[in-house]
């Protein structure tokens, strides 16, 4: 192998543009590469200054091509592919170049082993192609719309570990973003991810060790836009969500001024806001049949967008508390409905007021309180006052139903229970239930 390495260098010296592969001169052709990747430059890899490309993809070295190397960093998610020293491949999310390192195409001229009419860079010379991905991550990388901030690169240890609990996100798709969310909603305050593909959760770094972000560099695995620690490293957030003061009052007096509690209408927000995507987002919540079974209708509260609306409005029954009334009906004639009791990881049911015995009790369950979270904390899209269930403000969600139609259809419960055969409580998203006044 050796010799023919020395070969293609004594046939470097001979020509820059032409191959030798041991008894002819070719002249290479052009590797055809994926669309989107494109030819970058030859390059010196100054491996004294670490490599331009660190992730050494381990493939065969006897059967190198430019489009195997390029194939493999695609399949691992990587913007950049590198080919090097006749046989060798890397990959990695940026060029680490230590000062100008791009060198003339003449001294990238080694045939490769799976293909002598291609060229693989040569002894410290690497042939670099490029996806055109300018999105490189950025350390620290912030999270999109969420109260998890950057920390820093903590020290960890596999016999003494820093978050001590290991979790997987959905599909295990591991980056900060995922990783938040999944720590979140097993209530743990501070995530860090490492060596590329680990989420661990924790509600302290406790006396681990503080590095420069430049030690946690490994991009992860599932979204290279961001760092996921290194061997040893994590790249830590801690979640700072907002104190939540809920009065336990549920007066009259809770009632703002502007609110017309005979006429409103509801939004929910996530207390949690989704750090990664495909998450509940909030919306404005609506009241929609769900059963009509002769002269009654069944109808709960929702956040489907899409379904059927018969009833646009709510009042409560009391000045400020008691059943919650459907108050405005697009039905001719349809029979008002009133707020069944609320009932511990069901939905909000209504149900016609006519079918409902006279003699059932006042049940005053629902009815709101102040806005909970303090003054410039960024987070109260209304002014307005939260709804409360069974005196609740904090025990509301948003839980993807099943057994519903449209399938997952976004409904309100209170309390999500698990073991749930309308939903997955690991799916339900805790919100805060905003009274908003009808214009
Ligand atoms: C290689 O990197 C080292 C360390 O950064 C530097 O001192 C040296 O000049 C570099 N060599 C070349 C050929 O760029
Ligand atoms: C982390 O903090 C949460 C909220 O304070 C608490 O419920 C949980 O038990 C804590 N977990 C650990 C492992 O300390
Ligand atoms: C409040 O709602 C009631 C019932 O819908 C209506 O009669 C009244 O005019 C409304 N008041 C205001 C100030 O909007
Ligand atoms: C909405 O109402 C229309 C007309 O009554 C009906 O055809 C349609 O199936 C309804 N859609 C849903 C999602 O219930
Ligand atoms: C889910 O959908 C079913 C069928 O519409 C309904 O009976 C139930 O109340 C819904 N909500 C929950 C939380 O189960």
């Amino acid at each position: 192998m050796f010799l023919r390495y020395l070969l293609a260098i004594i046939a470097l010296a001979r020509s820059t543009t032409a191959v030798s592969t041991g008894d002819s001169i070719k002249i290479p052709r052009q590797a055809s590469i994926p669309s989107g990747w494109a030819f970058v430059s030859c390059f010196i890899d100054n491996t004294s200054a670490g490599r331009l490309l660190t992730v050494n993809s381990g493939l065969p070295t006897e059967t190198m091509t430019v489009e195997g190397c390029v194939e493999y960093c695609i399949s691992n998610n990587w913007a950049y592919a590198g080919v090097e020293y006749g046989g060798e491949c890397y990959c990695d999310e940026v060029l680490h170049e230590d000062g100008s390192q791009e060198t003339s195409s003449g001294d990238c001229s080694m045939p490769c082993t799976g293909d002598a009419f291609e060229t693989c860079g040569g002894p410290n010379r690497m042939d670099v192609y490029w996806n055109g991905d300018l999105n490189v991550p950025s350390s620290p990388s912030p999270l999109y719309k969420s109260y998890w901030t950057y920390s820093g690169c903590f020290v960890d240890d596999t016999s003494d570990r820093t978050l001590s609990v290991q979790v997987e996100p959905p599909s295990n798709s591991v980056s900060p973003p995922t990783c938040a969310d999944t720590c979140a909603f097993y209530e743990y305050n501070t995530m860090g991810t490492e060596f590329g593909d680990e989420c661990w959760c924790g509600n302290n770094t406790g006396s681990a060790a503080q590095v420069a972000d430049s030690e946690c560099a490994m991009t992860c695995n599932a979204d290279r836009d961001f760092f996921c620690g290194d061997a040893n490293r994590l790249s830590v957030y801690v979640n700072n969500v907002p104190q939540e003061t809920y009065s336990s009052d549920c007066l009259d007096l809770n009632v703002p001024s502007w609110l017309n509690i005979s006429d409103f209408t509801l939004y929910a927000t996530p207390k949690e806001p989704p750090t990664s995507s495909g998450g509940y987002e909030g919306s404005a919540l609506h009241i929609i049949d769900i059963l009509v079974d002769g002269d009654t209708t069944f109808s709960l509260i929702s956040a489907c967008q899409d379904c059927n609306v018969t009833w646009t409005g709510l009042s409560f029954s009391g000045t400020g508390a008691g059943y919650l009334i459907p108050s405005v009906s697009n039905l001719e004639g349809a029979p008002p409905m009133l707020s069944l009791n609320l009932v511990a990881g069901i939905s909000v049911l209504f149900q016609t007021r006519s079918t409902i015995p006279n003699d059932l009790p006042d049940y005053p369950n629902f009815c709101t309180v102040a806005n909970p979270y303090p003054e410039g904390s960024g987070y109260s899209p209304t002014d307005g006052p939260v709804l409360t269930g069974d005196y609740h403000a904090d025990a509301w969600a948003i839980c993807p139903n099943i057994s519903a139609v449209p399938v997952n259809r976004l409904d309100l419960v209170s309390q999500p229970q698990p073991d749930h055969p309308n939903y997955n409580v690991e799916e339900c998203v805790p919100v805060d239930v905003w009274v908003h006044r009808t214009a």
